[in-house]
């Protein structure tokens, strides 16, 4: 397990290439499952959750002549093992397109994770209402269906990787689908897009309501995968909290409004063009609320990411707080962040952080993605130097990510175990 050596205390300055985004490639690369054409990526990113998705679109039969290209013209299983889909949750998006196309499905029951418990039973009843039988066997869901019939999908909650498995599910159904409170979030948009471009009618994508006009083929696609708004907002992050200037591009404007408000409510300067967006800051931090919610509200993903900047709030200037509402048990930094210094209160799903003048260097364990990023970004700014531990979880999501912190100045290096 490899570690994270920061020596902390440097100005952050230049300017990122953001990689393209994770959690769109994920569903994205499972399109391939629904044509019979070839699916090709010019940008898919090279990260760890998108090399456990090849390895379970290959062990599927889905043709890889390249990174980015998918062919699955014949398929050799319909079964996505406990082994892979262990690995990451997202396996499970394989499931919608596998019963629609393929008719017969068997993907391991996800279990819960280190941010939550994270149920799938919202996908599961929407392939029921699909027509699709599902049974819990061993561990495993089994779905079947001779063909899906389209019908009003409304979704308990506007999850995500729900509402793309079932908009996949119902792009192959008989007839029309409604899929109401849908989520928002701009990877779902994509997905919607991505599915037009292979010529399925489909509308209301970046709204509550998706409505889907079922098909029986779809054509391939060639696609360039959005920037990762996730990626995007930690370097901006990572700029604020070492009282730098940081520019990200390219930045889908619409795509972070939340976050720009909590910035700009901090005290940080940012300005956006078509393309680009800079951040300018110089800590203590004003401080600020923030409430996890879906799209459009403030990402649950860029939470972590935030407590460490707001630990360097004005010592004098009252408590900030932060609710996160979408994961029951996303809170795992703050343990790690208090023994850096930072004064963090915890109840519930409610952290209150009182600013400090500075953090300190010291070990720490990364738990999950986000919280490992919030780790990383306090190693940057305390003083001495941080060793941020079991940093796979950050190669799930971070691509060239000491790469690109050296290059804004950081001194960052990983020492291999
Ligand atoms: N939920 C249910 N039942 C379901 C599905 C979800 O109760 O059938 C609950 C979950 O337990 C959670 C809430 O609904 O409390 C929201 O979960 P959602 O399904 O929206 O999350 P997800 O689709 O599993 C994706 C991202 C996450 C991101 C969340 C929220 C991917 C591959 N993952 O997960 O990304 O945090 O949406 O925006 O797209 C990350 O990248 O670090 C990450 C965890």
């Amino acid at each position: 397990m490899d570690s994270l050596v920061i020596e902390g205390g440097r100005r952050l300055k230049g300017l990122v290439e953001v990689p393209a985004s994770k959690n769109a490639s994920l569903p994205l690369m499972c399109l391939s499952l629904m044509t019979d054409q070839p699916v090709r990526f010019s940008n898919l990113p090279q990260v760890s959750d998108i090399l456990s998705m090849k390895a379970l679109l290959a062990s599927l039969g889905v043709h890889q002549e390249s990174h980015g290209h998918f062919h699955s013209a014949k398929l050799k299983s319909v079964r996505a093992e406990y082994d892979l889909v262990r690995k990451m949750r997202a396996s499970i998006l394989c499931l919608g397109p596998l019963v629609a196309r393929w008719g017969r499905a068997e993907v391991s029951l996800p279990g819960g994770c280190a941010i939550g418990e994270r149920p799938v039973d919202i996908h599961l009843k929407g392939l029921e209402l699909l027509g699709a039988e599902i049974k819990l066997e061993g561990g495993y869901i089994h779905a079947k269906a001779n063909r899906l019939k389209g019908c009003r999908l409304p979704l308990e909650f506007p999850t995500v990787t729900g509402t793309i498995n079932l908009m996949m599910a119902a792009a192959l159904a008989d007839g029309e689908s409604v899929i109401s409170n849908a989520a928002r979030e701009p990877e779902v948009a994509e997905v919607a897009e991505a599915l037009r471009t292979m010529g399925l009618t489909i509308e209301g994508e970046g709204s509550p309501e998706i409505k889907i006009q079922g098909k029986q083929d779809l054509n391939g696609l060639d696609w360039q995968i959005q920037a990762d708004r996730i990626q995007l907002i930690t370097y901006l992050a990572a700029g604020a909290i070492t009282g730098g200037e940081v520019t990200c591009t390219p930045y889908r404007p619409k795509s972070i409004d939340r976050v720009i408000e909590k910035f700009r409510d901090m005290g940080c300067s940012v300005e956006e063009s078509a393309s680009k967006i800079l951040l300018s800051a110089k800590p203590p931090f004003k401080p600020v609320n923030i409430e996890t919610a879906p799209f459009p509200g403030f990402p649950t993903d860029a939470q972590a990411q935030f407590m460490a900047c707001l630990t360097l709030g004005d010592p004098e200037g009252g408590f900030s707080r932060i609710r996160e509402t979408i994961f029951e048990n996303r809170f795992q930094h703050v343990s790690e962040l208090r023994r850096m210094g930072a004064q963090i209160r915890l109840r519930g799903n409610l952290a209150s952080i009182k600013g400090v003048s500075h953090l300190s260097g010291a070990s720490v364990m990364a738990s999950d993605l986000r919280a490992s990023a919030s780790l990383v970004l306090a190693g940057l700014a305390a003083h001495g130097q941080t060793q941020v531990l079991r940093v796979y979880h950050l190669d799930r999501g971070y691509e060239k990510l000491e790469e690109k912190l050296t290059a804004l100045g950081a001194q960052i290096r990983r020492v291999p175990q």
